[in-house]
């Protein structure tokens, strides 16, 4: 019987010539594994979150058969298994609540199993995030394939993109201004190939982040899930990893504080979705890298958007990959970037960008003609949010940058659903909608809902924008004058808690503040009584209260507090 070389994580299973050997090889050789492949070689995971109740990894499958023929080909072992799914679109009361769950799950999965790498397929907007936070506290040579995004969505002859226009044509049906049949009839061409969302939301940032800090080969952002060449990445990827787990390059080489501060730039540069400020966080604090949330503010306020996908433009991720893709644009943003760390390709970004080129101008801008020149992440405090909450300017109108006005209040999502459209609700165009109990505990799990719907008889008298404020979270392809992820949240005895119908709020984009003004007496009068007045919390068994018990606040990325950091690879007791 070959014998395995010491060396790999995996020799501990399959190299002994005992009992323990016995049982781990001879089980894994009822899949058909010839005695000859536990000879040495590195046992590559592939952590796949395929499911056909998420649409977006639907395909992963299929991706996962070309990363093993690398494998193979590299002189590798690939075992891929299933980690929990995702769907952004289906699961309640949002994916979000489980992204914790899907990391812990996948950390344990891969250290608990003999796997020396891995290779993590997700797309769908939590399944990024979740696997990268579970793989980093084990902290292997790790790379990520993701789904890609669906070819552009198509329309009476134009093209649609997720999200954005769904919510764009609600707005039109609600202001009398598209028919109802109509509206349906978009429905089939918005979601017409394999695939994340094409706009320029949460799953195509995360998986922008994900190339920008080297983790994957170049342009996996980009290619269409449908693309041969997505097939070809994943190949190629097999063959890379390989080479990764043989020099035995971590995860914590490729993501330094300087990849942070590189992803950080390039979501400004492309309009990224405000959940990545979550996720980076999470990361980061799996990985023990000091990352803050004034961060956002303080890396991107002098980036322009130079790439124009809506939400904040008008093209798709079909067409920027056409464009040059994220090296193009990494390439012009060059100057702001650290270009000498390395990528898994064992190249740096200084070499993979050098390569790039720019074929569409209209797409990928210069810096010298942006898109618009005020992009980034503005993170607002005052006393309406002392931890912080987020804005992202390139999504708002610039007329609302500085706005005071009174609050319109909701005291949940479902007080506003019922009450948004009375004709006899007391709002106008300076008013100001604010939504409590959407946060981490809220909710729970922080819902992307602070994008609200304006009242219908604002949109019937042509009022496309208002300043929102609210404790939840908003899809990466919506847009408007919101302010997010206000911290700490109401649930958790924010401020946000009590502010009441007719209060007068000021907000000051440029000058990052948000505040409501009453008197610090009336604060505190306030807040004592409604602490001495909340309810219990509702959850009292399972996942959920777990969670509601132990999530950090939007401030600190909502991750769970007994999982910040790592435990690294090391398992030392046998299992027999
Ligand atoms: Fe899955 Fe948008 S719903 S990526």
């Amino acid at each position: 019987m070959p014998s395995q070389k010491p060396g790999f994580r995996s020799a501990k299973n399959y190299g002994p010539q005992t009992r323990d050997g016995f049982i781990h090889r001879s089980w894994m050789k009822s899949e058909g594994l010839p005695s000859s492949v536990f000879d040495g070689r590195p046992v590559i995971g592939i952590c796949n979150t395929w499911s056909e109740l998420t649409p977006c990894n639907a395909h992963l499958r299929d991706i996962s058969e070309f990363v093993k023929r690398g494998v193979w080909e590299a002189g590798g072992l690939p075992l891929e298994f299933p980690a929990m799914s995702l769907g952004e679109t289906q699961m309640r009361p949002t994916a979000m609540l489980f992204r914790n769950l899907l990391a812990m799950e996948v950390e344990e999965s891969i250290r608990g199993n003999p796997i020396d790498a891995v290779v993590l397929l997700g797309g769908c907007d939590k399944t990024t995030p979740g696997q990268l936070m579970g793989a980093a506290s084990v902290d292997l040579p790790t790379m990520v394939v993701s789904s890609g995004p669906m070819l552009n969505g198509k329309f009476r002859g134009q093209d649609i993109g997720s999200g954005t226009d769904v919510w764009k044509f609600s707005e039109s049906v609600r202001a009398g201004e598209m028919e109802l049949k109509d509206f349906m009839s978009a429905e089939s061409g918005m979601s017409r190939s394999a695939g994340t969302c094409m706009t320029m939301g949460s799953a195509s940032t995360f998986a922008s982040i994900v190339e920008a800090m080297g983790l994957s080969l170049s342009y996996n952002a980009t290619i269409p899930a449908v693309d041969s060449r997505r097939r070809a990445l994943a190949h190629e990827t097999g063959r890379t990893i390989v080479d990764l787990a043989r020099r035995d390059v971590r995860l914590s080489k490729i993501l330094t504080r300087e990849a942070f501060e590189n992803a950080i730039r390039v979501i400004a540069a492309i309009g990224g979705s405000t959940n990545a400020v979550l996720h980076l966080l999470a990361v980061a604090g799996r990985l023990g890298v000091k990352l803050d949330l004034i961060d956002f503010d303080r890396l991107s306020s002098e980036i322009p958007l130079i790439v124009d996908l809506q939400p904040s433009g008008h093209f798709l991720m079909e067409d920027f990959h056409y464009a040059g893709g994220l090296p193009a644009a990494m390439k012009e943003l060059a100057p702001w970037l650290a270009l000498d760390g390395l990528t898994v390709s064992g190249r740096t970004h200084r070499e993979v960008i050098a390569e790039a080129e720019c074929f569409n101008r209209d797409v990928i801008r210069t810096v010298a003609n942006p898109v618009r020149a005020t992009a980034g992440i503005w993170v607002l405090k005052g006393n309406l949010c002392p931890d912080g909450a987020i804005m992202k300017p390139s999504a708002a109108a610039d007329s609302l940058y500085r706005h005071r006005g009174t609050a319109v209040v909701f005291e949940s999502i479902e007080d506003f659903k019922a009450r948004v459209d009375d004709p006899e609700l007391d709002v106008d165009e300076n008013s100001i909608l604010v939504l409590k109990g959407c946060g981490p505990k809220g909710y729970p799990g922080m819902p992307e809902v602070g994008n609200m719907p304006l009242p219908r008889k604002l949109l019937a008298r042509g009022v496309k924008d208002m300043v929102r404020i609210s404790d939840a979270r908003m899809s990466g392809t919506a847009f408007g004058s919101v302010i997010l992820h206000v911290s700490p949240e109401a649930e958790a005895g924010g401020p946000l808690a009590i502010v009441r119908n007719g209060d007068e709020i000021a907000f000051d984009g440029p000058a990052r503040k948000l505040d409501l003004l009453i008197s610090d007496a009336e604060m505190a009068k306030r807040l004592a009584e409604w602490n001495r007045t909340r309810a219990a919390p509702k959850y009292g068994r399972g996942y959920y209260k777990l969670y509601y018990d132990h999530v950090l606040q939007a401030d600190r990325g909502c991750d769970l507090d007994f999982l910040v950091g790592g435990s690294g690879d090391v398992v030392d007791r046998e299992s027999h």
